[in-house]
């Protein structure tokens, strides 16, 4: 046998005033849709804002649902928001922050594994990276600098 080892790496940021200008900026708006999430039930609510590279920044946050599953993550609301009314743009990045009533969310919140399989079918289909930089309220920030170091062994088109 042969061992398949896979090494993924983050760039890890102090704090929101560290970032770069325009993703400081796109941050700003995933905290604005965090603040719009419909999240009555976990009390948890997540922003995302992307940025195209037509220039727009599509944002969703997270919509929750008295029927559980059928609520959907913040970053599956951006990313099917981006691709029904910029079905051509790139994503080029994604900003992510949580905060939640019952605590103050001081490290950063990577997306579930539902939404990282979202997130790899856009990268796949664009066949360009997508920055993912992710947050809590306050606190360090991570950038992976595609998605497939979230989710490695992604899974796609290519395996049906
Ligand atoms: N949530 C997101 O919006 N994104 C994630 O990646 C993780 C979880 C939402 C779903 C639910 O509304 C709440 O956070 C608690 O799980």
């Amino acid at each position: 046998m042969e061992q398949l080892s896979i090494t993924t790496t983050f760039n890890v940021y102090p704090s929101a005033a560290a970032l770069p200008a325009d993703v400081q900026q796109l941050m700003e708006k995933a905290v604005a849709a965090r603040n719009n999430a419909y999240a009555p039930y976990s009390k948890f609510r997540v922003g995302a804002a992307l940025l195209l590279d037509n220039g727009e920044v599509v944002v969703g946050s997270n919509q929750e649902n008295a029927a559980y599953p059928s609520g959907l993550c913040a970053e599956r609301v951006a990313i099917f928001h981006s691709g029904a009314v910029y079905p051509h743009a790139k994503i080029l990045k994604m900003a992510i922050t949580a905060a939640s009533e019952g605590r103050l969310v001081d490290s950063p919140i990577p997306p579930c594994g539902a939404c990282r399989q979202s997130i790899g079918e856009y990268e796949l289909k664009q066949d360009t990276p997508i920055e993912i930089w992710f947050m809590g309220e306050e606190g360090k920030v991570y950038c992976s600098e595609s998605l497939k170091n979230l989710l490695p062994l992604v899974f796609g088109s290519k395996d049906l």
